[in-house]
């Protein structure tokens, strides 16, 4: 079993620390080493998050929990077989648990499958892994609740504008990306719900923000410049991409409300001139939090904590069984908030604040010179 397993490899390498008498704790890997190693494996390096946020703050969550915890890292930049030979890698390299963000929420049901035949537990981060009855826990948000904070905002602003029904314009993201399905659910039950049309829609293989961009120079052609009065771009990536096209088309983008997610920096910066209607904060550092203090314990060979984690425990039925799951809640973001919105200077998760001096972003990196009316008229200094 997995216990026994972790058990005997940490007995093994502390043994060799005694007697070696070397201090090894110092030169076992990058975090320290010796101890269990823990897997961390990212989707993809254009949506910025994960190597912005995601991958140091697991780390720095890892190193608090188990100092002499060695860490393998590694980005499958949105190739999934790239993504299958990490896992190979990792579970060669003796990976004690495995924290999966997968880039195909179906066939990575097969490298968890490898894993298993090694009695190495896996962690499913932020992405489901569907269909495989051997998943440990999934670390996550309330996805469908962020599809409908997009949908519900943007319906509203469509109100606001005198435009209650639209059209807009739907740009998904990744459609091997679970999430995208269930960002997808919540945004179409708030459109329905709202009345509002969909004139074009556009699946964006790998969140690719170049791919948004053609996509939405398509839906420019076919509908015409006046043709669609706000855009649903599921996250910040694919947002800039198609306000990049609106942009080089001659559209004004500060009237035509445009979602996203993630609160990337250009993002937030992109809301402070109205360029971007609103964005969805995901506190991705009690996200790696949660999923580091579970990679801990499994590592250590004891079950997934119940307690001492920000969220209670669920359960999501993932095709194949129903794995216990830890949903933290999105956040939506505009301007000057109100309507169910945070404003930028007032959204928080946690006590952390999403521009401030612990913030997800100091506001030195949104208020540079080019923003800085804009952060004084959002009330950030
Ligand atoms: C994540 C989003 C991210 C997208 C593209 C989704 O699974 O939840 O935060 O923008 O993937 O990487």
């Amino acid at each position: 079993m997995t216990r026994s397993k972790s058990w005997a490899r940490g007995a093994v390498l502390a043994f060799a620390a005694l007697v070696i008498g070397l201090g090894l704790a110092a030169c076992g890997g990058d975090s320290g080493g010796g101890g269990p190693k823990i897997a961390l494996l990212l989707p993809e390096s254009k949506t910025t998050r994960y190597e912005a946020h995601d991958h140091p703050e697991f780390e720095d969550a890892v190193k608090a929990a188990c100092s002499d915890c060695d860490i393998i890292y590694s980005n499958a930049n949105q190739d999934a077989s790239q993504q299958q030979s990490q896992m190979e890698a990792a579970l060669t390299d003796g990976a004690d648990v495995v924290v999966l963000d997968p880039v195909d929420s179906t066939s990575a049901a097969s490298m968890v499958q490898l894993a298993k035949q090694q009695n190495v537990p896996v962690v499913s981060y932020d992405r489901l892994i569907l269909d495989t009855p051997d998943v440990d826990a999934y670390v996550s948000f309330d996805n469908v609740k962020v599809g409908q904070l997009q949908g519900d905002t943007l319906s509203a602003r469509l109100a606001d504008d005198g435009n209650p029904s639209g059209p807009i314009v739907r740009i998904n993201g990744s459609p091997t990306d679970n999430n995208a399905k269930l960002f997808g659910e919540g945004a179409a039950s708030a459109f329905t719900k709202a009345g509002v049309q969909v004139a074009k829609e556009y699946d964006t293989p790998d969140w690719s923000p170049d791919q948004a961009q053609t996509e939405m120079d398509q839906a420019i052609t076919a509908l015409g410049k006046t043709g669609f009065k706000g855009v649903y771009a599921m996250n910040d990536g694919t947002a800039g991409g198609a306000i990049a096209a609106m942009q080089a088309a001659g559209i004004d983008t500060k009237t035509v409300p445009t979602t996203g997610q993630d609160a990337e920096l250009e993002a937030v910066q992109r809301i402070l001139t109205g360029d971007q209607y609103m964005t969805v904060f995901k506190a991705t550092k009690p996200e790696a939090q949660t999923a580091a203090k579970i990679a801990v314990a499994l590592a250590q060979g004891k079950p997934v904590p119940t307690s001492g984690l920000p969220v209670p425990q669920t359960k999501t039925n993932n095709g194949s069984t129903d794995v216990p799951s830890f949903l933290l809640t999105p956040i939506a973001v505009t301007k000057d908030g109100g309507a169910g919105t945070s404003s930028v200077a007032d959204a928080e998760y946690g006590g952390q604040k999403l521009v401030g001096p612990d913030g997800y972003w100091t506001s030195d990196e949104v208020c540079t010179a080019q923003f800085q009316s804009a952060c004084q008229s959002a009330g950030l200094s």
